[in-house]
């Protein structure tokens, strides 16, 4: 197969940023999809529906000229949220989900929970109302190794909050192990997953063996090849439950290519041809448009796109800027490390 025509794709965990970072990276996403979660882990963070909605007037006001793109709000979790914003923001259409960091979890995390006891009414409140909770899932206690952290999360944290609220719909952001997935596959009802593009292709050793490379380093941090392989065979096993969260996460180049590297691959502009190009490898083309383009909507009980989008395989491989500018700043765009083929056109 060298052309595949699927519904236009939504991004389930995007990272948009602010000002001139917005300016600069939205376009890249608005080419390729209809939607997007946006995530909302800004300085300070959206935790209140008034900032979720000054924070989409800023991204609908960036928005380049003829885009067709909804972006989808959330409200940060923290220990101080008011049920009663976050339902009026929800009932309205202002917001689409909550996002849960555990505080010092990951960029901007600062104002995350730390206490699971002082949002326990909040998430009953969500339940209640059906707003989905989406979860960085890692615990960030010092004695837990950096790559057990997610492992650790879903029994420590996760199923003892998802049992504790029933009926809470909840996705887990980026996962990347085998328990993750594990886990989502043992539950039939109000659990998804998202994945990202780097966590499909890549494990830690492309990251660290023979020099290490910042622009590999996200968090959740990438695991060793079996876990890469356990997230290859959910995303592309038709699986509802699995879906593309890109996690696409901007960082001006010099603070990626520093002593102390910030986290966050940035993988807008290619995220769709690396996928058809890991899907063909692994004869499941025919899964991409579920992951891409069905299962999100589905889980967030909304509507597919109606347009579409054609990948089309090309002899020569593709090439993207090696950064895009974004106000006085590059932002250097994800290069997997081996030929992309597949165009979207
Ligand atoms: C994200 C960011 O930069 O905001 N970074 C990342 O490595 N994924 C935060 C996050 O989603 O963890
Ligand atoms: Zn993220």
């Amino acid at each position: 197969m060298t052309q595949i025509t699927i519904r236009r794709p939504d991004d389930w965990h995007l990272h948009l940023r602010d000002g001139a970072m917005l300016a600069g990276v939205l376009p890249e996403t608005t080419r390729h999809f209809a939607r997007a979660i946006i995530m909302p882990n800004l300085v300070p963070p959206v935790v209140t529906g008034a900032q979720a909605a000054a924070y989409r007037d800023r991204i609908l006001a960036a928005m380049p000229d003829g885009a067709d793109f909804t972006p989808l709000m959330t409200l940060y979790l923290t220990e101080d949220t008011d049920p009663n914003d976050l339902a009026a923001a929800h009932a309205s259409g202002l917001i689409t989900a909550v996002k849960l960091y555990p505080a010092g979890a990951t960029t901007n995390s600062a104002s995350g929970v730390s206490n699971f006891e002082n949002v326990r009414a909040v998430l009953d409140r969500m339940a209640e109302i059906g707003c989905p909770l989406c979860v960085h899932g890692e615990v960030t206690d010092a004695d837990i190794d950096i790559f057990d952290r997610e492992a650790v999360f879903i029994d420590r944290v996760l199923d003892p909050i998802r049992r504790a609220t029933p009926g809470l719909r909840v996705v887990m952001e980026h996962i990347t192990t085998s328990q993750g997935a594990d886990y989502v596959k043992s539950n039939d009802k109000d659990l998804g997953a998202t994945i990202t593009v780097q966590h499909l292709v890549l494990d830690r050793n492309d990251m660290l063996v023979g020099g290490m490379r910042p622009h590999y380093y996200c968090l959740p941090i990438l695991k060793r090849g079996s876990h890469r392989e356990a997230l290859l065979a959910a995303a592309t096993s038709g699986d509802k439950r699995f879906f593309l969260g890109t996690d696409s996460a901007p960082h001006p180049t010099h603070k990626k290519e520093a002593e102390c590297c910030s986290a966050g691959c940035f993988t807008a502009p290619n995220a769709l041809s690396i996928l058809a190009e890991t899907f063909a490898a692994a004869d499941a083309l025919n899964k991409l448009e579920g992951f891409t383009s069905l299962h999100g909507p589905a889980f967030y009980g909304l509507p597919v796109n109606q347009d579409t989008i054609t990948l089309t395989r090309q002899a020569e491989p593709i090439t993207w800027p090696a950064t895009i500018p974004a106000g006085s700043e590059t932002v250097t765009v994800f290069d997997p490390g081996f030929p992309i083929h597949w165009n979207v056109t």
